[in-house]
């Protein structure tokens, strides 16, 4: 099974005068991860609100089933919530419920599940978010990070479709990042869920999205493939996804044109194509991640179109990963050189946000 597509055009939000964004068209492909970027205030967190219906975009559309989000009734909203797993930015747990009631609330409140049965899907998203133990503790005695990842255990627990998390790895230390990291991978490969993620951390867009999107001046500056924006000779995508403090993005976001002109020579002459880092791989032993494959197919029949540096180094990545580019021949891959095939390994934290073996969607 594959996931559900979002398909959003033309979508406009404002609050008042002040318009956040417009104009956004963008599809989230079935069963891809993608990821969110931008300036911080750009509106990254309304557009994740407007997905789920808890803000009402002025404009446009957000198809999910031939459905249209943005004008359906209130009824049909209800139902369409259930196919979302959401972690908003401040985890926006319930204070004075501690962490087991605040993980099995989903559940008992679309679900017709017995409490037994409550318990045993609870445990098992403590357990893989690293929280075992923790069930009786209130959002309030826990760490920042703790109660991100409780926030995320309650996203998960109705085996979403859909799943947003905004920020999830704000405030987590980064050995529990690339833990988290490795996680939404997993789950990917064995749920084929559609994932939207929003983050600030570069090493994460580079190395667990299919898809990357960017937010920039009130508009959606681009949106396809990793390998297409980690390539891109965009100036603000390129700033971006650099982490760089040369280029058109500046603290005030709209920097001073004269300076960001000087910053961009600056960095023609110093640098190249940096060269991309590979996607983490889902752990040995998962089912191979279906959406890797899908959207090499597509960046194959884009890649005509690109600029010939970004072809170069998209062959030249793909020659490099080896095992996961079945679907590609070695003449697809030509004109790079073929080295040894190499897959990529995780050092899994031990005892720290340990996931119970072959945990598999429990509807
Ligand atoms: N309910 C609301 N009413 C009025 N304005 C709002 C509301 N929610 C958000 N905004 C405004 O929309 C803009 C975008 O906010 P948003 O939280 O989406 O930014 P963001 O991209 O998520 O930023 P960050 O990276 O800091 O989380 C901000 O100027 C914010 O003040
Ligand atoms: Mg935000």
């Amino acid at each position: 099974m594959t996931g559900v597509e979002v398909k959003v055009e033309g979508l406009t939000k404002s609050f008042g005068r002040a318009t956040i964004w417009s104009d956004v068209t963008l599809t989230l492909p079935p069963g891809e991860i993608s990821v969110l970027l931008g300036p911080s205030g750009t509106g990254k967190s309304v557009f994740l609100k407007s997905l789920i219906g808890l803000l009402k975009p002025e404009k446009g559309s957000i198809v999910i089933h031939d459905t249209d989000l943005v004008r359906c009734s209130e009824s049909t909203l209800y139902e369409l919530r259930k196919l979302f797993g959401v972690l908003f930015q401040d985890g926006a747990l319930f204070g004075s419920m501690n962490l087991f009631d605040n993980i099995a609330f989903p559940l008992r409140e679309h679900t017709k599940m017995s409490e037994a049965q409550v318990r045993d899907v609870v445990m098992e998203k403590m357990d893989l978010v690293g929280l075992k133990g923790d069930e009786r503790k209130l959002p309030g005695e826990i760490s920042g990070g703790m109660r991100k990842r409780a926030g995320l255990a309650r996203a998960l627990v109705l085996d979403p479709e859909i799943i947003l998390f905004d920020e999830p790895d704000s405030g987590l230390d980064p050995v529990r990042t690339a833990y988290l990291n490795q996680l939404i991978i997993d789950l990917n490969a064995q749920t084929d869920s559609t994932f939207l993620i929003v983050t600030h951390d570069i090493n994460t867009a580079q190395t667990v999205p299919d898809n990357i999107g960017m937010l920039y001046r009130k508009h959606l500056a681009m949106f396809g493939p990793r390998e297409v924006l980690l390539t891109s000779d965009d100036p603000v995508v390129a700033q971006f996804l650099n982490g760089r403090r040369q280029g058109p993005i500046g603290m005030s976001e709209e920097k001073d044109a004269a300076q960001a002109q000087r910053e961009m020579a600056e960095i023609g002459e110093l640098e190249g194509l940096p060269p991309m880092k590979p996607q983490l791989a889902a752990t040995a032993g998962l089912p191979d991640r279906q959406a890797v494959h899908r959207r090499r197919e597509r960046v194959m029949r884009m890649l005509p179109t690109l600029p010939p540096a970004a072809q170069a180094a998209i062959r030249e990545s793909y020659a490099h990963e080896g095992g996961g580019t079945a679907t590609l021949t070695r003449d697809e891959v030509a004109g790079a050189s073929v080295h040894d095939a190499r897959t990529e390994t995780f050092a899994r934290p031990d005892n720290l946000f340990e996931p119970p073996p072959g945990r598999q969607r429990s509807r």
